[in-house]
């Protein structure tokens, strides 16, 4: 049986620097490592630390797995300073994954955050496996500034799918951006409330609709109101709670929050399952 205690030796492979402060390593573990989309896994730099990260690849590809991670802190930095070559350890998966099979013949809107599109662009490349499933898949991504953009050369890639389209917007106006300005819920103001189920030539209905949403915080908080305006039932709202983890395992308590541990009844939660707490975001 598999020990989700033991890292497994994890080589770099390929480094792509997204933005200033975000980067896109991709692995080769000793072992493949399988994982669904919506799972983390606890990276480990070796002598520095550990930390919990969402793979950003897709979960059909078990021989290399990447991780989109933003620089912040002692682990991210360190990792920052490693090359081509060098050993990291991965443990896990660990945490539930999203349930596909309710995505069937649905529309998807899938709202980013920053970082917030790495953990969501392995569940966008699992949904690609079998696109034709899906009603539509909507992407709805707001960075800081248009450097900020996390895979800015994959984004058109995405949209030629038919039933794919892409949105993006920046915070505020920036020399030579075109496009929308302002944050990530102004991408949120064109999904119509419609409450006629099977409007075919409508490019979407609320009420067979899901959404993923991950990003910081306030950003998660924002949208779920958002979302709920909309009229969103909030068992079809999806966060990834990317909450204090340690252990990653159920035994720390670092994640608790109420009766959940944020790292096994989650990372993927719904609205529904955390409407009842104060501040869960
Ligand atoms: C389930 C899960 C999935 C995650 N997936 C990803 C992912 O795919 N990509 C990714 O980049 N991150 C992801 N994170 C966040 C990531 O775990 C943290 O950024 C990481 O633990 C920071 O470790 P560190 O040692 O570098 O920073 P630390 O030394 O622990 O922290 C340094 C400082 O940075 C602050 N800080 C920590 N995290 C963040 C943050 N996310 N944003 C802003 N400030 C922060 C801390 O408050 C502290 O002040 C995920 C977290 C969870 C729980
Ligand atoms: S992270 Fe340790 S119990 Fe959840």
């Amino acid at each position: 049986m598999k020990n989700l205690y033991r890292p497994i030796e994890s080589v770099i492979e390929d480094i792509k620097k997204e933005t200033h402060n975000i980067t896109t390593y991709r692995f080769r573990p000793k072992e493949p490592i399988s994982f669904k989309a919506g799972q983390f896994v606890e990276l480990t730099v070796p002598g520095v630390g550990e930390a919990p990260f969402t793979p950003s690849s897709n979960p059909a590809v078990t021989e290399t797995m990447e991780i989109t991670i933003m620089r912040v802190g002692c682990v991210t930095e360190a990792l920052e300073k490693m090359k081509v070559g060098d050993t990291v350890g991965i443990r896990g998966p660990y945490g539930n994954a999203y349930n596909l099979e309710d995505f069937d013949d649905k529309n998807i809107v899938i709202v980013g955050g920053g970082v917030g599109l790495a953990p969501l662009r392995s569940l966008i490349l699992a949904l690609f496996e079998n696109v034709e499933k899906y009603k539509r898949i909507s992407i709805r991504y707001g960075a800081r500034t248009p450097m900020d953009i996390v895979y800015a050369d994959a984004l058109p890639e995405w949209e030629k799918y038919p039933n794919v389209d892409v949105h993006l917007t920046i915070d505020e106006p920036y020399p030579g951006w075109q496009g929308t300005v302002g944050v990530v819920t102004v991408l949120l103001e064109d999904l119509p409330l419609l409450t006629t189920a099977n409007v075919d030539d409508l490019p979407f209905t609320v009420e067979n609709a899901v959404a993923c949403v991950c990003g910081p915080p306030i950003m998660l908080k924002f949208v779920n109101m958002a979302l709920l305006e909309k009229g969103f039932d909030p068992n079809q709202i999806y966060h990834s709670m990317e909450r204090n983890m340690s252990c990653g395992l159920g035994k720390c308590g670092h994640c608790m929050m109420g009766e959940y541990y944020i790292c096994k009844d989650g990372a993927v939660m719904t609205a529904a399952q955390v409407a009842k707490f104060e501040d869960p975001f």
